[in-house]
């Protein structure tokens, strides 16, 4: 039987609470199938600045480059939002996760299901049919760059967007792979009216698209994109951006699909690769077992698939879609109809996983 090693990061806020019913499904995975998991847990975010003064401590990292795939969950706490005297944050963490893995390519996927085309804030006939990746570069640009920081008398502040040629090759030669594999359409996504980095990935991306013959490529302002996200969602099928631009306009289309909890993400690079869903640590639901586990649960999908576990996958990914079917959903998708509990969800989800029925 084929084992893995998962490295578990729950994090902050309901990461332990939405990394526990990922877990529970993935139990119900290997009850099923013929596979083993084997964890190793890692501190990261708030809970470790607490246990250590390090967000992202080396015991954690050296658990996940020993991992087959990092599931990760959330990270945040307000304790230190709005504390500008704090001098290490939960986010850094992340960020410095995210660049000693070398995870430069974050996908996120963003599908309807079709029972939830009335909870989309946009009209049934726009949302129908919605199916695209956003790749978002994600260990470069602004979230990077130095220098950074404020004037000695502090009445300037300065951050600063840099993208090297490689960076820019790199992600966008994985978004062109995704395309090949899809509809064969990539919307690049940049501001090269404006700016200078932006103009190189305009430059970068023309030069490899002449390598992906088969794809039609189009350039599109990220103000713009914002628009059509809205206007015509269905028009995009692989997107690929900058990390700034990638983090707004994935919150942005995570709310076509209904609810922020159900989007999931990978994050891949030239080692391990790391799972989580693309909302927060949410602070308000911490502990009180109401959060949508479903945007973890469809994470830990697509680390099955990165794994080679297709069947696997596609049998988890199947049990959410029964749960929403079934309207075991929890508050943020049951919009005032009786709603499940996040473990209710779970339970739900690793019942149909073990049985298929
Ligand atoms: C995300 C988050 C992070 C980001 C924050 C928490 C630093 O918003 O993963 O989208 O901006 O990348
Ligand atoms: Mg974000």
């Amino acid at each position: 039987m084929k084992s893995y090693k998962i490295a578990r990061l729950a994090g902050d806020g309901i990461g332990p609470e939405i990394m526990r019913e990922a877990v529970k499904v993935l139990d119900a995975v290997q009850e099923r199938f013929e596979c083993h998991f084997e964890y190793t847990d890692g501190v990261v975010g708030a809970a470790a600045i607490d246990a250590c003064g390090d967000p992202y401590p080396d015991a954690t990292h050296k658990v996940c480059v020993e991992s087959d795939a990092v599931l990760f969950g959330a990270i945040g706490d307000p304790r230190f939002d709005n504390d500008p005297s704090a001098k290490v944050r939960p986010e850094q963490g992340l960020l410095r996760m995210r660049k000693s893995l070398g995870l430069f390519a974050n996908i996120r996927p963003l599908v309807l299901f079709p029972a939830l085309a009335e909870r989309s804030p946009l009209r049934r006939e726009r949302v129908e049919g919605v199916d695209f990746v956003c790749v978002r570069e994600l260990t470069g640009g602004i979230y990077f760059g130095r220098p950074r920081g404020r004037s000695e008398d502090g009445s300037q502040a300065f951050d600063t967007c840099v993208y090297e040629r490689r960076e820019i090759e790199r992600v966008v030669r994985k978004a062109f792979e995704m395309a090949l594999m899809r509809r064969k359409h990539l919307t690049v996504v940049d501001k090269a009216n404006v700016l200078a980095t932006s103009r190189l990935w305009r430059e970068v991306a023309t030069e490899i698209a002449a390598e992906y013959p088969t794809v039609k490529t189009d350039f599109m302002f990220v103000d713009n994109a914002a628009m059509q996200l809205i206007q015509q969602p269905s028009f995009f099928d692989v997107m690929v951006t900058e990390n700034m631009f990638g983090d707004i306009l994935t919150d942005e289309a995570s709310v076509i699909s209904g609810s922020l909890g159900l989007l999931p993400s990978a994050s891949l690079g030239e080692g391990v690769a790391l799972f989580e869903p693309i909302h927060g640590s949410y602070p308000q639901a911490a502990g009180r077992n109401i959060a949508n586990p479903m945007a973890m649960i469809l994470s830990a999908a697509m680390m099955l698939d990165h794994l080679g576990l297709q069947a696997e996958a596609a049998a988890v990914r199947k049990g959410v879609e029964k749960a929403i079917n079934d309207g075991v959903v929890t508050a943020d998708l049951s919009h005032g109809e009786k709603s499940a509990s996040t473990s209710e969800v779970g339970d739900y989800i690793a019942a149909f996983v073990k049985t298929d029925k």
